[in-house]
């Protein structure tokens, strides 16, 4: 049985999920948070589906059997497209982000839209199915983006390497768009670089705060809102077990 006052897991396959956890807590700052960050195994992006479903699933089990948690909120798009069907056999209250192409179909009618993502989040059925929700409305360009997640990883979000990979991988695509999904939640932090490569009218949607958004609707929906004011704690773990990889997470947090 679960009380208000447990916590609300979140997971990443490294520090991307940070970018979700932000919203979270500007949301719901009185509920507890703990998140759990898989750095030693990352990039998730470039490995199978199996990989990936098996990575998830024992990230979850852990985090379930360490902490008393209500909600597991999936802070990764690569791992809720391998592995969110799974999770759910499993767990009661399970909140996945996916690309926010919603939002960008609704702003950006008959518009120019770019999906940066991981090679497995862009491959998997999920996508093809919410594609195909609004490819009628908007033209969709699918980017994938290698060796993004592993300068986030490496606490480069903003520095000299992201420009010249940024401007390699979206450099062709300057002008031509309306809108730049970012369907992977490290690319937030390198939201500054990507503005710089594409020009300041492209608008940068994330799925972040819409997560946030939905999993509050869920625990109200379940009675479980953690009550009062007072603000809630975070606690920050990580496959990697080293105090840089911790620093980083409490960085991007802005703790
Ligand atoms: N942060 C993850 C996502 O949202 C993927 C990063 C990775 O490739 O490990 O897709």
């Amino acid at each position: 049985m679960n009380s208000k006052d447990d916590a609300i897991g979140v997971f990443d396959s490294g520090v991307g999920g940070i970018s979700v956890l932000r919203h979270l807590r500007r949301l719901m700052p009185q509920e507890n948070y703990v998140y759990f960050g898989d750095s030693a195994n990352a990039p998730y992006g470039c490995r199978s589906t199996e990989e990936v479903r098996r990575l998830t699933l024992a990230a979850a089990e852990k985090l379930v059997n360490e902490h008393r948690i209500k909600a597991l909120v999936v802070a990764c798009n690569t791992a809720t497209a391998a592995a969110v069907t799974q999770l759910r056999q499993r767990y009661p209250l399970v909140i996945g982000i996916e690309p926010a192409l919603k939002v960008a179909a609704d702003h950006f009618p008959g518009g120019r839209v770019g999906v940066m993502a991981t090679a497995v989040t862009l491959r998997e059925e999920k996508f093809d199915t919410l594609l195909h929700r609004f490819d009628e409305n908007c033209a969709v360009a699918k980017i994938p983006a290698p060796g993004v997640v592993e300068l986030v990883e490496a606490g480069k979000a903003d520095s000299p390497e992201m420009e010249a990979l940024l401007q390699s991988i979206l450099g062709p695509y300057r002008g031509r768009l309306d809108a730049l999904v970012l369907g992977c939640t490290h690319y937030p932090f390198a939201a500054p670089v990507i503005a710089r490569v594409l020009g300041p009218e492209v608008a940068l949607l994330d799925g972040g705060e819409g997560t946030a958004r939905e999993t509050h609707r869920r625990l109200a929906a379940a009675n479980l809102l953690r009550e009062g004011a007072a603000p809630g704690t975070v606690v920050l773990e990580n496959s990697r077990r080293s105090p840089e990889i911790l620093e980083l997470c409490r960085h991007l947090l802005a703790l």
